[in-house]
C-alpha cells in the first residue's frame, strides 16, 4: 500500500487510487465486444489488454511494430489480436485502420493509452494535431 493511497478517498464511482483493472472489470462479460488498445506491448496498454481478454472480449492489440504486438500478445488469449499501428507515422495508422475494416471488425471502444498518444517533437508531421500531455483517451464506438 502505497502513503498516497492512505490519503485518498474513493470516487463517486467506488473506485480510487488503489482499484485495479481487475477491481474495475469484476463481473463484466465482455463476450462479443471488440476493443483496439494501443501500446499494447508495455505498462498501462499491455494491463489494459490482459483485463480486457480475461473479461471475454476479442482485443485488438497494436504496438509501433508488429514484432512488438506479437510478443505483447503471445502470453495472452487467442482472442487477442496483434498489430503494428504506429501512431508518430500516418502511414502505420492508415495501415491498421485497413487491416482492421478488412477483417470487418466493428470497434466497440478504442482505449488509446498515454504514452502512445505522444509525438516525438523531431518526428512530429506537420499536418497532424498531436498532443504532450499525458491523457489517456477512451473512446466508445457504440
Ligand atoms: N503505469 C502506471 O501505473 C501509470 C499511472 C499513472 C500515469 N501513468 C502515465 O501514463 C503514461 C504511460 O504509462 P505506461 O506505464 O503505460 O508507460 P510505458 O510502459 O512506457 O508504455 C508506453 C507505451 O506507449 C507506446 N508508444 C510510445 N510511442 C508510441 C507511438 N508513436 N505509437 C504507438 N505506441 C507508442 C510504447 O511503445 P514502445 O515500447 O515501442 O516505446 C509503450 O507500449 C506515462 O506518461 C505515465 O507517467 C502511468
Amino acid at each position: 500500500m502505497s502513503l498516497l493511497e492512505l490519503f485518498k478517498r474513493p470516487g463517486a464511482s467506488g473506485f480510487g487510487f488503489a482499484s485495479t483493472a481487475d477491481d474495475v472489470t469484476q463481473g463484466l462479460n465482455l463476450q462479443g465486444r471488440t476493443m483496439l488498445v494501443t501500446g499494447c506491448n508495455s505498462g498501462i496498454g499491455y494491463e489494459t489488454v490482459r483485463v480486457l481478454a480475461k473479461r471475454g472480449a476479442r482485443v485488438i492489440a497494436t504496438a509501433r511494430s508488429e514484432e512488438k504486438a506479437r510478443a505483447a500478445c503471445a502470453a495472452l488469449s487467442a482472442e487477442v489480436v496483434p498489430l503494428a499501428c504506429d501512431l508518430a507515422v500516418p502511414s502505420s495508422i492508415r495501415a491498421a485502420v485497413r487491416a482492421v475494416k478488412d477483417k470487418g471488425w466493428r470497434l466497440d471502444a478504442l482505449i488509446a493509452t498515454p504514452e502512445s498518444w505522444r509525438c516525438p517533437s523531431s518526428n512530429r508531421p506537420s499536418a497532424t494535431s498531436c498532443s504532450s500531455s499525458p491523457i489517456t483517451s477512451v473512446t466508445s464506438c457504440s
